[in-house]
């Protein structure tokens, strides 16, 4: 089963190597954008935050201390991730759930983020259609994940499925084909702190009127 892998994870999860190379700089990033471009005194409303894949709550920690007022969402199908997440997390609100099942949830968004989750997805173009019509009409969508560009991060990140399950780490051109007709493409930015890493595609993505 998927999730036995990453609930025998979930405890060690935040002490793995590939944080300081790979997972941190991809919450780093996507902190930095939402500072630059959400400034939250002017927002009345609440910003709602869904943060598919969550893990053990990491990124949602690091909004929360940043952002008080954010109103964030965790959805992971671990139980072993979400419940470190809730320890963590007390005043965020967690859903079990396999993103297979995300027509289950009503409610909108206004900032998506789903963060080296999207290649284990099984029907990630389903996942597009049902993020499309879970985000607000001028919602952003961050999505980071290792990404089979090229021959030697293909080759990599063989290596790195022997620890997580079949994966399936899109290319660009890949993704972009993945989220036709869905999303448009805001920015592309390419995370590769080691030449010995793969790159990581971090996309901000604006939703489309379909
Ligand atoms: C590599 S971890 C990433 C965790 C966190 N987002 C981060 O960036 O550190 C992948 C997470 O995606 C979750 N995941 C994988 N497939 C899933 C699915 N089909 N439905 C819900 N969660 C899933 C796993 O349980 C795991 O917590």
């Amino acid at each position: 089963m998927k999730q036995e892998i990453w609930n025998f994870w979930a405890n060690k999860y935040d002490k793995l190597w590939v944080q300081k190379f790979s997972l941190k700089p991809t919450r780093n990033y996507i902190l930095n954008h939402i500072k630059e471009n959400y400034n939250i005194d002017e927002n009345i409303e609440k910003i709602k935050v869904l943060d598919l894949g969550c893990g053990p709550g990491e990124l949602i920690e690091e909004l929360q201390n940043n952002f008080k007022s954010f109103d964030i969402t965790g959805v992971d199908f671990s139980e072993g991730m979400l419940n470190v997440s809730k320890t963590r997390n007390p005043k965020a609100k967690h859903i079990h759930l396999d993103v297979k099942d995300l027509n289950k949830l009503k409610e909108k968004f206004n900032i998506i983020i789903c963060t080296h989750s999207l290649p284990y997805y099984k029907e990630p173009e389903k996942t597009m259609k049902e993020l499309n019509r879970l985000l607000i009409d001028d919602g952003k969508i961050y999505m980071g994940f290792a990404s089979g560009n090229n021959l030697y991060d293909k080759f990599i990140l063989s290596f790195v499925k022997l620890t997580t399950g079949p994966a399936n780490y899109p290319s660009d051109d890949k993704f972009k084909h993945l989220i036709n007709p869905y999303f448009k493409i805001e920015k592309l930015k390419i995370i590769k702190e080691k030449s010995f890493m793969p790159r990581i595609a971090v996309y901000t993505l604006m939703k489309v009127n379909i």
